[in-house]
């Protein structure tokens, strides 16, 4: 089986070729298109320059991938994109794209939940191949793909923080989620008012190497023990009242530190004990994490102890499956299929497509 992915839910052009022998998936390449540095200036992603770069890159990307790995398009069993959740006008330029390659090529063209994708890119594993600064290409080796349902989900990203209990395919159940901002918007955000750099999450993770993660001690949204709910925005907020207390925080290097360090510290400390307890709740033994924000190393290297001490098998994307990318989307459709749970025919996109 042959399948052709395609990502354009935000600021990131991606495609992918997925290949399924026998029970093993091998990612043949998968290709990103990064806007970030289109955005970095606007501090966050602009529909309307992601839009128009998705048209500019797709097809030339497609293209690409095709022929620096001597593939033939002909041979695609299927196309997989990206339905949705995501910008309006990003999706239509992916999903139109996507349908009309499959009337040209006379083959299916699957609709796959972009948050589906994150959920499962734990378990797609790809190689690291050179990258530039504008393009990422990983091939990889073949992977057998075993999914240990029953698991909880935590995907945490620029758009989303969920938590989520996957009995198996479709069978997903909320257990709970942002209020306000997701928690790399979070990040995204603090970092602004320190004048850093979009996105802003590597950013205050590279402030806070040196910093003293116990040097502010910010308060965490729904303590309650088996509230699985976030709010990011609080958060946010108290960061802003402490600097404008306190705006050495802001002005010396060192103090800048703690407060990426602390602040960091705040959003881990949340997303690990949530997701951990929500495995107790339900009595899964495994946990999967992904999204832009699992690429955090402190959040890895918290969420691997705490899922030793309490007997869970961590499973957490490869950093670079973590943020945006087709090998997802195509594996999705992929694992789907060879499970026997057919994924959609691609239909309308759909902005607000949740699980
Ligand atoms: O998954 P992603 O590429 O896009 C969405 O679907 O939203 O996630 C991007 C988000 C950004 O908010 C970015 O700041 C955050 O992931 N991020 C990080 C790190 N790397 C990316 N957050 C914390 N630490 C990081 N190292
Ligand atoms: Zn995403």
């Amino acid at each position: 089986m042959k399948i052709l992915g395609i990502e354009t839910s935000c600021d990131e052009t991606a495609v992918a070729w997925v290949e399924q022998v026998e029970n093993e998936f091998c990612v043949v390449d998968s290709l990103v298109s990064s806007q970030i540095r289109l955005h970095q200036r606007f501090g966050g992603v602009v529909p309307e320059i992601a839009t128009r770069e998705h048209l500019k890159n797709l097809p030339q990307l497609t293209k690409d991938l095709i022929s620096n790995n001597a593939l033939d398009l002909n041979e695609v069993d299927g196309i997989a994109v990206t339905v949705g959740p995501g910008l309006p006008t990003a999706l239509l330029v992916g999903v139109s794209y996507g349908k009309a390659l499959g009337v040209a090529l006379g083959k299916p063209v699957y609709g796959v939940n972009h948050l589906e994708g994150h959920l499962f890119s734990p378990f797609f594993h790809l190689s690291k191949k050179e990258s530039s600064p504008t393009r990422e290409s990983s091939p990889s080796p073949s992977e057998s793909l075993e999914i240990p349902f029953p698991m909880i989900g935590l995907i945490v990203s620029g758009g989303h923080t969920l938590i989520i209990e996957v009995k198996g395919w479709n069978r997903y159940h909320k257990r709970g989620g942002t209020v306000d901002d997701a928690a790399g918007e979070a990040f995204d955000k603090v970092a602004r008012m320190l004048g850093l750099p979009y996105p802003g999450g590597p950013e205050i993770e590279k402030w806070g190497e040196l910093g003293n993660a116990e040097a502010v001690d910010f308060p965490q949204s729904f303590p309650e023990r088996d509230n699985f709910n976030f709010s990011f925005s609080g958060l946010k907020t108290s960061v802003r009242y402490f600097l404008e207390k306190n705006p050495e925080y802001q002005e010396r290097a060192e103090k800048k530190r703690d407060l990426c360090a602390s602040f960091q510290k705040a959003v881990v400390d949340v997303l690990v004990r949530k997701a951990v307890r929500a495995c107790q709740l339900i009595g899964s033994k495994t946990l999967v994490v992904a999204g832009g924000v699992a690429c955090n190393g402190v959040l890895r290297e918290r969420l691997r102890q705490k899922c030793q001490t309490h007997g869970i098998a961590l499973h957490i994307a490869d950093p670079t499956l973590c943020t945006d990318n087709a090998a997802m989307i195509a594996c999705v459709a992929a694992a789907r299929l060879s499970a026997g749970i057919d994924p959609d025919l691609a239909g309308d996109f759909n902005p607000n497509l949740h699980f």
